[in-house]
């Protein structure tokens, strides 16, 4: 089920774990200033699975900078607890949609590092490194290095490195766009069950409808460039047991309901594109 919603402002009564208030973020570039995201809110709260759905261009990858600390906003503010984000911090993992890891560190030395590098012994970080592997199902591949690995193994280890901080929140950059349609199901099926066995907040940004379907508690749609919330959902099918949701009515019904949303602000980047 899909169910409008708003996430300007706190939900569920809770203190929100992600605070976007007011943000925007402006470029410049040769031809002047680009204004990627327009002012808008947003708040997540712990445990919350947040996919963010939106034409190519209107600002979700910078969205995803801004609260990992890579991009400064140029107005508003983000916090995580309350706490202003100023920079990259360790309670934010960050997974990219493809790449990013060492090519010269194994693989468990790879998932290691983040935790080597806040302090913990060695030991200690190859184990919480082993234990995550076994959670991505790659324990046997610990050795290895990550040019030995397919596409979706390398997106495995991205994934248990960024948990190897234990982060607050997991920040996800298309993470398996890059993947064939069987791995990347198998993988949505493995990412819901450590979500669910971790209880960690999630924000996600894919292009597949069904993919955000699949995964999130909650889906916002962005307007084209500049971008903000165009409208945003509550969803409950990642709750579902049943295997074969994706080939519900329901299913079908919500997906029909965000294809029409993006329909016409895909329409809208295109003329931006187009007069650029
Ligand atoms: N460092 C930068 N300098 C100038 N313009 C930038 C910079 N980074 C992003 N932009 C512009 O900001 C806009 C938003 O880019 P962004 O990468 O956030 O879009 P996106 O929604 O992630 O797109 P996609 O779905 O294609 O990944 C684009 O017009 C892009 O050209
Ligand atoms: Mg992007």
């Amino acid at each position: 089920m899909l169910v409008p919603t708003s996430l300007e402002t706190s939900h569920a009564g809770q203190r929100p774990k992600l605070e976007i208030r007011g943000l925007s973020k402006a470029f410049s570039s040769p031809s002047g200033p680009v204004q990627a995201l327009a002012p808008f809110s947003l708040c997540l709260n712990k445990g919350d699975f947040l996919c963010v759905v939106g034409p190519s261009g209107c600002g979700k990858t910078t969205l995803l900078n801004v609260v990992a600390g890579f991009e400064t906003p140029t107005t508003g503010t983000a916090t995580l607890d309350g706490k202003l984000i100023r920079g990259p911090g360790a309670e934010r993992g960050v997974v990219f949609q493809q790449g990013a890891l060492f090519n010269w560190m194994s693989v468990l030395e790879n998932v290691a590092f983040g935790p080597r590098s806040c302090g913990i012994n060695a030991a200690e970080a190859r184990g919480r490194a082993m234990e995550l592997l076994e959670l991505v199902g790659l324990g046997a591949f610990a050795a290895k290095y990550p040019y030995q690995l397919s596409g979706g193994m390398q997106q495995r280890v991205g994934i248990a490195r960024a948990l190897a901080n234990d982060p607050d929140i997991l920040l996800m950059d298309e993470p398996f766009a890059a993947l064939d349609q069987q791995t990347r199901e198998l993988l949505q099926e493995e990412i819901r069950r450590i979500w669910k066995t971790t209880g960690k907040t999630v924000m996600w940004i894919t292009h597949s409808i069904e993919e955000a379907l699949f995964l999130a508690t909650h889906i916002i749609v962005m307007t084209s460039r500049p971008g903000r919330t165009k409208a945003a959902f509550t969803s409950s099918f990642t709750h579902s047991d049943d295997p074969y949701i994706a080939s519900s009515p329901e299913f079908a019904a919500a997906k029909r309901v965000i294809v029409g949303l993006l329909r016409s602000e895909a329409k809208e980047a295109q003329r931006l594109e187009v007069a650029e």
